[in-house]
């Protein structure tokens, strides 16, 4: 028996399309190693992403374009050894599924066996069709993600609103309908406008996963330092912090230092 069905409270694609049909929000949050996914899942979220905004929460690059295979290997293993009940998607890095299928289908092979995830993440529509057809035919779910790409930054220019006029709006609305005909299991949609974002969501039966794209989708994703505060310099409209870790940890590192400094730290009953 599997590990998959020996436990029948692990969230699944087909519990995602159930909590569609109920009308049950999905919740999905980003994670990138083991200490955080383990509050995360622990928490009770349904879906973690290890994203590839790890590029620039956890390496400090100013866009998702560096980060390697190797690098979200590493990161999805470490969540994965953490996660006991959420579905965990990671994404394909940058140039490994925009120009060759058979690049895709590796890639996401190599994330399934080596880090043990349960799904991976493409950014974009029909350009990547061939590459989504191949790794779904191949026995792997994958997560489309539609709006503002971040992998296309440099195509896009900017970070702002996606699909505002008409044409755009109308080849996203193509593009969903056409990752859910490939076999996606659900689809992001990132900073685009809460209208569209509710017309797309109620045109497939496909959960959308929604990022600056208002109430109306199926469920909501975050990146996790965003929620929690660690990150400062970011403060999009679509953000809600629920903690202000960067300033508690900065307070608490300065305590320590103080506490060192004055000698008030390790005292007595820390010591041995
Ligand atoms: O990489 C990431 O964190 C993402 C989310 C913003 C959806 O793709």
């Amino acid at each position: 028996m599997s590990a998959v069905s020996k436990d029948a409270k692990r969230m699944t694609t087909h519990v995602l399309q159930k909590m569609k049909q109920k009308g049950e929000k999905i919740s999905m949050l980003t994670a990138y190693d083991y200490s955080m996914a383990g509050i995360i899942d622990g928490a009770g979220i349904d879906v973690i992403l290890v994203g590839d905004s790890a590029s620039n929460v956890m390496a400090g690059h100013e866009t998702t374009l560096p980060i390697t295979l190797d690098q979200m290997i590493y990161h999805a293993s470490s969540v994965i050894r953490a996660v006991k009940k959420s579905l965990v998607v990671v994404d394909l890095p940058f140039g490994h599924y925009q120009s060759n299928s058979d690049i895709a289908l590796s890639s996401a092979i190599r994330i399934m066996k080596e880090s043990g995830a349960h799904s991976v993440k493409l950014e974009g529509g029909e350009d990547i069709a061939d590459s989504i057809k191949r790794i779904v035919a191949a026995g792997v779910p994958v997560m489309g993600h539609l709006g503002l790409t971040p992998q296309s930054i440099y195509k896009f220019g900017t970070y702002t609103v996606r699909a505002k006029e008409e044409e755009e709006a109308a080849q996203l609305l193509k593009d969903a309908k056409l990752l859910e005909e490939l076999g996606c299991f659900a689809i992001v949609l990132e900073k685009i406008p809460a209208k569209l974002a509710t017309k797309v969501t109620q045109s497939i039966s496909i959960p959308t996963i929604g990022i600056g794209a208002g109430n109306g989708t199926d469920g909501q994703v975050l990146v996790s330092h965003d929620l929690f505060g660690i990150t400062k310099d970011f403060s999009p409209r679509f953000l809600r912090r629920y903690l202000d870790l960067h300033n508690d940890m900065t307070a608490a590192v300065q305590s320590y230092i103080k506490d060192v400094k004055s000698t008030d730290f390790p005292n007595e009953k820390e010591q041995y």
